[in-house]
């Protein structure tokens, strides 16, 4: 199979990160014969400081003429006091909705080895498995009108929530449709008590569910959903929800793996899907071979399910990735409290590598027989 995948690197440990889910893809490449291209192109803040724009037009006309975009993180304390329109945040919502992907899948499991790194106890979190699928290029991301005002000589500001029929549909159908690959739950989030925008949301997601039969469907209020999501995460298969929902909830949801170090991403549905780990740009630790790569190997992962089709190899990267936490190596986001041996960035992407070929062997030493 032959894949063009953009890598956008971006800002803070995005380098870190994206260098190794590329050494993965590149093992497998090598293992299966695959012919994988990547282009590296400028994102986010790195890109306003050598071009003036977050991503310039040569980046978002790369990507658009990709097979698949593995972005590392967005963002830089650089730019805090800079108005939200300046921000590399921008750039990433700019490219999100040029590249089209409104369905943002980001599953979230606890991991046996690494569950004393979870705050929440390990009988809450073992077995845990959800998907969430956030819708990603609605709401108030994308309201308009919105900005900034002086009303009686004071400042005043305002953004917009909305949604129409036609945009949450879409996005249920991908999460009923993942429902069915799964355990046939769905729990749709909304505020339907109080906004507009979710009440069209829960009657648009109760008409779609009338096609998807075996999908049991229940609908939760947002803030007993952040409740439930850490008190019984077990409870929850596939959940459904609009965006700033998502954003929040998805991170909430980390503390069940772990760190958010551990979170994948992709999103579908446009001209081309884009990967990216869930964690941000963190700064503070950017540059110091610290940073936890397996957000990205995991998007990796996912980009060779769902672009590419590559169900046994994206397997091997998540058997792989599990195989490394089973052998006690750890970033340090992930040593507090589940012993095992502190590895940097690229070692980590060095032990996934040689994991994956251990898998691939294994799984055909399995055929054979
Ligand atoms: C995420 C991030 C982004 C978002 C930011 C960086 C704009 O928090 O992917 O969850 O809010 O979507
Ligand atoms: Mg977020």
């Amino acid at each position: 199979m032959k894949l063009r995948i953009v890598v956008l690197p971006g800002d803070g440990v995005g380098p870190e990160v994206t260098e190794q889910a590329v050494r993965v893809l590149r093992e497998v490449a090598n293992i299966h014969g695959h012919n994988f291209h990547f282009e590296e192109h400028t994102a986010g803040g790195e890109a306003i400081k050598q071009t003036g724009s977050p991503p310039p037009r040569a980046t978002l006309d790369a990507c658009l003429n990709a097979d698949a975009v593995l972005l590392g993180a967005i963002g830089s304390p650089e730019f805090d006091r800079v108005s939200p329109d300046k921000r590399p945040e921008a750039g990433l919502l700019l490219l999100r909705r040029e590249l089209g992907g409104f369905a943002n899948l980001r599953p979230v499991n606890s991991y046996r080895a690494i569950e004393g790194a979870s705050p929440l106890r390990s009988e809450i979190v073992d077995g845990a498995d959800i998907l969430f699928v956030r819708e990603l290029l609605g709401g108030l991301y994308f309201g308009e009108p919105r900005g900034i005002t002086s009303q009686n000589g004071g400042s005043a500001a305002f953004n917009t929530m909305r949604y129409s029929a036609s945009e949450i549909e879409r996005v249920a159908h991908i999460a009923f449709a993942a429902a069915m690959e799964r355990r046939r739950k769905l729990t749709s989030i909304d505020k339907a008590n109080v906004l507009e925008t979710s009440q069209l949301w829960r009657q648009t997601v109760s008409r779609v569910a009338v096609d998807y039969p075996k999908v049991t469907l229940d609908h939760l209020y947002v803030d007993a959903a952040a409740m439930h999501i850490i008190t019984n995460p077990k409870r929850f298969d596939v959940i459904l929800t609009e965006n700033l929902f998502g954003d929040i909830l998805s991170d909430e949801a980390a503390v069940i793996s772990g760190s958010l170090g551990m979170l994948a991403s992709g999103t579908i549905g446009g001209a081309v899907d884009l990967y990216e780990p869930v964690h941000g740009s963190a700064p503070d630790i950017a540059g110091k071979n610290l940073a936890n790569p397996l957000g990205a190997i995991a998007s990796a992962a996912m980009l060779l399910r769902h672009t590419a089709r590559l169900e046994d190899e994206a397997a091997d990267i998540e058997a792989a990735i599990r195989a490394v936490l089973d052998a006690g190596y750890r970033t340090a986001d992930i040593a507090h409290g589940t012993g095992g041996h502190l590895i940097s960035t690229t070692e980590m992407g060095q032990l996934v590598s040689e994991a994956v070929a251990e898998v691939a062997d294994m799984r055909h030493a399995y055929h054979a027989v």
